[in-house]
């Protein structure tokens, strides 16, 4: 049982750069295996300006009653004024907590977000073995913008195509 989502601060960098490690472990669908995005980076993120990044946790009840985060969804534009009205959004959720609309209810907080922060469009950039993301991604609207062959290696040397997902947040778009 998580306890709900709420922005997240920057308080929250060393909890969420563990929950980003975890979710590493399993899958290289952050970025790599074992991805180790430091204490620092995050807490840059998570400073970032407002209107310029929108992030969310979701937490559950510790046994010290404290709060844990156990799923974190941002959306960020790149530092280029070329690309500043797109964010590219990141979904990680803890795999005890999978599967029980975490995911879901953070990424509709973020689309929300940068809509209110004046985004235009969101990107998400997800393997094509990446079930789970595909699904979250169409469940909230996202359409198959495009298909980029063999941008992707597993670590047998697999090559894996990656799915561009895309969300218009123009009226009407
Ligand atoms: C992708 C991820 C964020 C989904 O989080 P989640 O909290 O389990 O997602 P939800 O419970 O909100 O489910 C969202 C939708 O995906 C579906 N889904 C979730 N896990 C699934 C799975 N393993 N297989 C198929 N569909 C799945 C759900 O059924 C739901 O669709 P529905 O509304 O039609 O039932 C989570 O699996 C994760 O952290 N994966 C590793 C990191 C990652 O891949 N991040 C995305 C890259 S940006």
């Amino acid at each position: 049982m998580t306890v709900g989502a709420r922005p997240a601060l920057v308080a929250d960098a060393a909890a969420v750069t563990q929950l980003l490690a975890r979710v590493s472990e399993e899958s290289p669908y952050l970025g790599d295996y074992g991805l180790r995005a430091t204490e620092d980076q995050i807490r840059t993120i998570l400073g970032a300006p407002p209107n310029r990044l929108v992030a969310w946790v979701e937490t559950a009840a510790t046994p010290g009653g404290g709060e844990v985060p156990v799923g974190y969804a941002h959306g960020l534009a790149g530092p280029y004024s070329t690309t500043r009205h797109v964010a590219t959004v990141t979904v990680a959720v803890d795999s005890g907590y999978r599967a029980q609309g975490v995911g879901a209810r953070l990424l509709e907080r973020v689309v929300s977000g940068c809509r209110a922060a004046g985004y235009v469009r969101l990107r998400a950039g997800v393997w094509r073995t990446n079930v789970a993301s595909m699904r979250l991604f169409e469940r909230a609207g996202f359409r198959l913008d495009a298909v980029l062959p063999e941008q992707l290696r597993e670590r047998d040397g697999t090559l894996v195509d990656e799915a561009v997902f895309g969300l218009s947040l123009r009226e009407g778009g």
